[in-house]
């Protein structure tokens, strides 16, 4: 099987990289914009037929596997990990900045055998840069090592978030309360790119030292957890060990500064991406 999921992880980056160049095409055309779950919950036709394109590949190819993907999953098929090897793709994450031509974009592609995660592919398609782990072999961008920062202390972090698609004014208080509080630490400073997974690749090189969010998807952490893991980092849930499903995650280059964010964070409330 070593030798079966090194080749699934070979076509991943061949489709990520082919899906990048959809993305390249589909952003100077028009966009037919519709909302998902929220106002802000964003989704495209290019969001569609990029992973109509990629699932249609690796089922072809590797017709016995599970897919779990972001549209298909808004178009109703159910999101549950099982035993058998499982794709979990998010076509085009920051669909938001997609829209706007913001140029944080990325496709995401991670792989699971028996629940764990065996390898990532995220491809950042407007820079052309190809991030990939694999259980076990190091983190990579472009063929070269990553490492992440080894910083200890939170006074000397740069931390990255993303707002999540829930605007009540509820939601809003906590997600400014939480912010405020890594402000005044305090820290160096925070920033939020559009991009769940491109946020959690800047925790893998070190330009970034934490990354926190309620509200995220599975699509949206599974290829990069493996990612900051090869690359010596920590992803976590807020309450225990990261849980794929759970909506919430905390990514550090080390364990101090993830145990600082768990301390101050105050939950936002999602429902589980695999709720019946
Ligand atoms: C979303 C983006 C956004 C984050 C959301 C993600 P999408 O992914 O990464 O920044 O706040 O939680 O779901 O919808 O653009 O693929």
């Amino acid at each position: 099987s070593d030798k079966c999921w090194q080749e699934c992880m070979d076509v991943a980056v061949q489709i990520a990289r082919r899906a990048g160049q959809m993305v390249r095409e589909a952003v100077k055309q028009e966009k037919r914009v519709s909302t998902k779950s929220t106002p802000a919950d964003l989704v495209t036709e290019a969001d569609r037929q990029v992973e109509e394109v990629i699932i249609s590949t690796l089922r072809e190819r590797f017709p016995s596997h599970r897919f779990i993907g972001e549209e298909s999953s808004a178009a109703g098929e159910k999101c549950i990990l099982t035993d058998s090897p499982t794709w979990i793709i998010d076509p085009i994450d920051g669909t938001c900045n997609f829209v706007h031509s913001f140029p944080m974009v990325a496709v995401s592609i991670g792989f699971a055998v028996r629940k764990e995660l065996e390898f990532g592919v995220i491809y950042h398609c407007f820079e052309e840069t190809l991030y990939t782990a694999r259980k076990g072999h190091g983190a990579f961008c472009n063929g070269l090592r990553l490492q992440v920062s080894k910083e200890k202390d939170v006074s000397k972090a740069l931390i990255l978030t993303e707002i999540g698609a829930k605007r009540d004014p509820k939601t809003l208080k906590i997600f400014s309360g939480n912010i405020e509080k890594f402000l005044s630490a305090p820290t160096h400073g925070l920033r939020i790119i559009g991009s769940s997974t491109l946020s959690l690749c800047y925790i893998a090189t070190g330009a970034a030292n934490a990354y926190y969010q309620y509200g995220l998807h599975c699509w949206d952490i599974a290829a990069a957890a493996v990612i900051i893991r090869e690359a010596g980092g920590v992803v976590i849930d807020t309450s225990g060990p990261l849980d794929l499903m759970s909506r919430r995650v905390i990514a550090a280059g080390t364990q101090e500064i993830a145990s600082f964010i768990v301390q101050q964070l105050e939950p936002i409330s999602y429902e589980r991406d695999d709720h019946d």
